[in-house]
């Protein structure tokens, strides 16, 4: 945008940022220029409509242009404005940490819901295994105060942004991390593993969105071979450190459900419950302790 273009009220700024983005090709312009304008002006987008006659301050239209040029340079609306919305909070990004997905939310209810059938005269013990920002902990910390929460990662930077982001929860006092390997050194008993664990085969990450691809960690992506790498070390690990009725849960990727479910039945685990998507795809898995150990995958 030169300064020729720049628009002296709000609606106009953002008619060219619409304008700047669908002419590079960038899919819902519309939706991404009032987020982003939004934020610039520290509002909801429900109230933009109202302030589009109002001139737009020079930083404001600074901020917000070099915003839209990022975006028209393919990076993703939420790592610019470097935090995203999950289960009803806001979670700051970093350059370690994933960016969460609405999915992911149904690993958290499916996480929820079962801690609630845990009755113990202790606070419950949760383990959030590769926490990344800490979505799926902390997420279940907000909604369960009588719990406690460890995170792993292998990403320190991921695990400063979780604990930051514990902070501005206030659930920080209840909220500890580790960077570990999945859940290596992790003592019980816990009544919750929970993960949503890397699980693209490694073969297909050059395939994905460049948004996904470029800006995602490329640890946070990669499952391995077949994309199963992570959930053998996690059926391995955790069973040990399970309570006798705790449970694991686990979100998948597409068409993972029976390969996930003979990892976990291989370690002592039955499958005692599974949730799908918005989109109808198996995502959330959770499996029960069963009375042999594991023997295999160690
Ligand atoms: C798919 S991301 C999930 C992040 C976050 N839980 C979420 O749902 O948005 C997977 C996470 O696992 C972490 N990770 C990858 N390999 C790991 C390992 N060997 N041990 C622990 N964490 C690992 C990555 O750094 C990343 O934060």
């Amino acid at each position: 945008m030169t300064d020729a273009d720049r628009g002296s009220t709000i609606g106009d700024a953002m008619r060219r940022a619409v304008r700047n983005l669908a002419e590079a090709g960038v899919g819902g312009a519309d939706f991404d220029t009032r987020v982003l304008m939004a934020d610039v002006l520290g509002i909801e987008t429900s109230s933009l409509l109202a302030r589009r006659e109002r001139p737009i301050e020079p930083d404001a239209e600074e901020r917000f242009t070099a915003y839209i040029s990022r975006r028209r340079s393919g990076e993703p609306v939420h790592r610019i404005l470097g935090k995203r919305g999950f289960y009803g909070h806001d979670f700051e990004l970093s350059a370690g940490t994933l960016e969460p997905r609405p999915d992911t939310e149904i690993v958290v209810e499916m996480g929820i819901a079962f801690l609630r059938t845990v009755d113990r005269d202790r606070p419950l013990r949760v383990l959030d295994i590769g926490t990344g920002s800490g979505v799926i902990a902390l997420s279940i910390l907000v909604a369960l105060p009588h719990t406690h929460a460890f995170g792993t990662d292998i990403s320190e930077d991921a695990l400063a942004t979780a604990r930051r982001n514990a902070k501005r929860l206030k659930v920080d006092a209840r909220f500890e991390t580790s960077v570990t390997d999945y859940a290596a050194g992790i003592t019980g008993p816990l009544d919750l593993a929970i993960s949503n664990p890397p699980y693209i085969a490694t073969r297909d990450i050059a395939g994905l969105s460049s948004e996904v691809r470029d800006f995602d960690p490329k640890s946070a992506l990669d499952g391995g071979e077949d994309g199963l790498k992570a959930y053998r070390a996690i059926a391995a690990q955790v069973r040990s450190v399970l309570a006798d009725d705790g449970s694991v849960v686990v979100e998948i990727g597409i068409d993972q459900k029976d390969p996930v479910t003979r990892i976990f039945e291989a370690c002592g685990f039955t499958l005692s419950d599974w949730r799908k998507d918005y989109g109808g795809i198996v995502r959330a898995l959770r499996f029960s302790r069963e009375e042999a150990p594991c023997d295999r995958f160690r």
